[in-house]
C-alpha cells in the first residue's frame, strides 16, 4: 500500500533553509531587524496598521487580552468549539470565558447567542474563525458596538481568509494568529498581533517584552512577559507569508473539488462560508449523518485505505477536564466560574460528534484529492 497522504504537512524548502542561515550567520538570532520586516509585511497583508510578533498564537491571544485591560472577574464571551487555547487564555489573565454556541452549518460562535450571554460583566468576545472560516464579523462588531465590548479576532487558523474583501484580523479591535507548523503560515512555533489602535500596539509591545518602554533598556513600565519571537524564526515567516496566497489559493481549490464531490451523498454535509465570505480552509472537516458507519469508524476506515483522518474538537471546551476543573485554578480564589459540568451547547457537542478532517493542505496533489473523494465513497457504500 502506498504511504498514507498526511493530515498536514508544512513546506520546508531551500528558501526556508537559507532564511535562516542568514539570521545564523548574521550573529543576531533573538527578535530584531527581521521580526521588524515580518511585523510590516504581515500587517500589509492582513490591511492593518501595526502588527507586533509574539511567541506564539496562545501569547499573542494572551497578551492581546492584557493589552485591551481585560481584568480578573470580567467575562469574555467565546465558541466552545475551539482549540482550547482560545478560552484558556481568557482563564489565564483571570477572566471568566463564557461560552456562546455555535451556528450548526458555519461551525463558528452564533451571534444571536452572544447576545443572550452578554452580562454586566461582559468586557470583550473572542470569535474564532474555526477550520479558516470567516465569523459573521459584521454582525458581531454591531453587538460589540451596541454593548461597548472589545472584539478580539482569534484568527489563528485563518491567514488568508477574507469577509467582503477584507481580510480576518482586520476587523475586530485586535486579533491573534498562530504560525504553528501545521498553520496555512507556519514558522514551527509563532505568532502575532494586528490591530489599527496604536495604543493596543504599544500596549501589547511593551506586555510582551517585560513592560519595556518603546526604547527598550532597562526602564520598565508594567509586569510583562518574555514572548519576544526569536528572528531566527521570523526569517522562517518572511518565506512563509510569500508562499501563503498559493497556499490558501490551493486549499481552497481542493475544498471545492470536495464540496462538487461530495454534494449528491446525503450522508455529508460540509462547513457552510457565509456570504461575502472566503475560507482559507486551513481544515476540511464535513459532519456525517449516515445509518451505516459511524464518524469513528469512517476515519478508521480512511486510515486503514491510506488517508490521513481524524476528529478535530471532538470534546468541545466546556466538556474538557480544564474547565470540569477549574476550581483547581488559581484564579478560583479570587473569582466565581460557573460550573461548567452543568453546561450544555449542544450544537458544538453535534458537531464534535459529527466532524471529520480529511487532508487538505497545500501539499495534497489533485491525484490524491481524488483518492480521498473515492475513500469516502467507499466508506460510505460499505
Ligand atoms: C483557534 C486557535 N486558537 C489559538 C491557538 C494557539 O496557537 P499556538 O498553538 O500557536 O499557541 C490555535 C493553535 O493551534 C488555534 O487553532
Amino acid at each position: 500500500m502506498s504511504a498514507m497522504i498526511p493530515i498536514a504537512k508544512p513546506i520546508v524548502d531551500r528558501e526556508e533553509i537559507e532564511a535562516v542561515e542568514r539570521v545564523l550567520e548574521s550573529g543576531m538570532l533573538a527578535e530584531g531587524k527581521v521580526s521588524r520586516e515580518l511585523e510590516e509585511k504581515f500587517a500589509k497583508f492582513v490591511g492593518t496598521k501595526y502588527a507586533t510578533v509574539t511567541t506564539n498564537g496562545t501569547t499573542a491571544l494572551f497578551t492581546a487580552l492584557e493589552a485591551i485591560g481585560v481584568q480578573p472577574g470580567d467575562e469574555v464571551i467565546t465558541t466552545p468549539f475551539t482549540f482550547i487555547a482560545s478560552a484558556n487564555t481568557i482563564a489565564q489573565v483571570g477572566a471568566i470565558p463564557v461560552f456562546a454556541d455555535v451556528d450548526p452549518e458555519t461551525y463558528n460562535i452564533d451571534p444571536e447567542k452572544i447576545e443572550s450571554a452578554i452580562t454586566k460583566k461582559t468586557r470583550a468576545i473572542m470569535p474564532v474563525h474555526i477550520f479558516g472560516n470567516p465569523c459573521d464579523m459584521t454582525r458581531i462588531m454591531e453587538i460589540a458596538e451596541k454593548h461597548d465590548l472589545y472584539v478580539i479576532e482569534d484568527a489563528c487558523q485563518a491567514h488568508g481568509a477574507t469577509i467582503d474583501g477584507r481580510h480576518v484580523g482586520s476587523i475586530g479591535h485586535v486579533a491573534a494568529f498562530s504560525f504553528y507548523a501545521t498553520k496555512n503560515m507556519m514558522t514551527g512555533e509563532g505568532g502575532m498581533i494586528t490591530t489599527d489602535d496604536e495604543e493596543i500596539v504599544e500596549a501589547a509591545r511593551s506586555i510582551k517584552n517585560h513592560g519595556r518602554g518603546a526604547k527598550g533598556g532597562y526602564s520598565h513600565f508594567r509586569i510583562g512577559y518574555n514572548f519576544r519571537m526569536m528572528d531566527l524564526v521570523s526569517a522562517i515567516g518572511l518565506v512563509q507569508l510569500k508562499r501563503l496566497p498559493e497556499i490558501v489559493k490551493r486549499q481552497r481549490e481542493h475544498a471545492a473539488r470536495f464540496d462538487e464531490a461530495f454534494s449528491d451523498l446525503k450522508e455529508l454535509r460540509p462547513q457552510r462560508v457565509i456570504e461575502g465570505a472566503e475560507s482559507a480552509y486551513h481544515v476540511y472537516a464535513p459532519r456525517l449523518y449516515s445509518d451505516t458507519i459511524s464518524r469513528d469508524e469512517m476515519i478508521e476506515f480512511l486510515k486503514a485505505h491510506g488517508v490521513g483522518a481524524r476528529s478535530v474538537y471532538a470534546t468541545p471546551c466546556h466538556k474538557q477536564g480544564t474547565y470540569l476543573n477549574i476550581h483547581q485554578w488559581r484564579w478560583a480564589k479570587f473569582v466565581r466560574y460557573p460550573d461548567y459540568s452543568k453546561m450544555s451547547f449542544p450544537v458544538a457537542e453535534e458537531i464534535g460528534r459529527r466532524h471529520f478532517q480529511v487532508p487538505s493542505h497545500a501539499q495534497v496533489t489533485d491525484d490524491q484529492v481524488e483518492i480521498i473523494i473515492e475513500t469516502v465513497r467507499q466508506a460510505l457504500s460499505k
